[in-house]
């Protein structure tokens, strides 16, 4: 069962590189995150090992962005779940809607990932959300329902937590309402009860520090994946603080 704290992680998706890296680790020391808010990062596969230690020594949680299925063997340009133990990593994160959308994977092949996670120790972030058309037209909790049927056979003590994110809010700018995070969030704990788990629901698009408190005080909101926003330790850390 993933932990009931709030969590606030930053997704760097494919940004970042060691220097970089270093200056924001820098800065994260002088913002200490409140005790009760689990923070984790999600860097590429590149910096996973430099920033294993350091982010550890600051009580932070690191993650990867991704994950193979397979343990190991001919499968060039893939890393296994247990490379990412190996890595230092807690969780991973999967079904994001850039994998999604760009690289094609199905919500089949996002399970098949999640089993390999947990075999491996790994809790995953399963992101699910709608694209625009299916929310104007009033497909949002369908398009919901069939991305968390996946997790019908799954344990209930099953390390997990799900990741809000609309496709129409993400790099957008443009965050959902308080209501419609609201509304689909009690959707969603709706729908997980039903199959059996009650997980940690946190949101993603466009969270910044000026809308984080905001998003933070919505019922059934767990803490937030933030994309752009996580890049700077100052803006991140501002999110971390409107979530305590
Ligand atoms: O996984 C985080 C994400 O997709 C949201 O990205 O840049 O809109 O905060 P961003």
């Amino acid at each position: 069962m993933s932990s009931n704290r709030c969590l606030i992680a930053g997704n760097w998706k494919m940004n970042g590189i060691l220097e970089e890296a270093l200056e924001f680790l820098s800065e994260l020391e002088a913002n200490p995150a409140p005790e009760h808010v689990e923070v984790a990062l999600m860097p590429p596969f590149t910096l996973l090992h430099s920033l294993s230690k350091p982010l550890d020594e600051k009580g932070v949680r690191l993650g990867a962005q991704n994950v193979y299925y397979e343990p190991k063997g001919a499968f060039t340009g893939s890393t296994s779940p247990m490379m990412l133990r190996d890595a230092g990593c807690h969780y991973v994160i999967l079904g994001h809607s850039e994998r999604r959308d760009i690289m094609g994977e199905t919500n089949a092949v996002v399970r098949h990932k999640m089993d390999a996670a947990w075999s491996a120790g790994l809790e995953p972030i399963l992101c699910i959300g709608e694209h625009l058309e299916e929310r104007e037209s009033g497909r949002t909790n369908e398009v919901l329902k069939s991305q968390l049927a996946i997790l019908a056979d799954v344990d209930a003590d099953a390390a997990l937590t799900i990741a809000y994110e609309p496709v129409w809010a993400i790099g957008t700018g443009r965050t959902a309402s308080p209501e419609q995070v609201t509304e689909t969030h009690a959707f969603i704990h709706q729908e997980l009860q039903r199959l059996g788990h009650d997980c940690r629901v946190l949101y993603g698009g466009s969270v910044n520090p000026g809308n984080a408190e905001a998003l933070m005080r919505c019922p059934g909101v767990e803490g937030a994946l933030v994309g752009g926003a996580s890049l700077k330790a100052d803006s991140f850390m501002q999110i971390v603080k409107a979530a305590a």
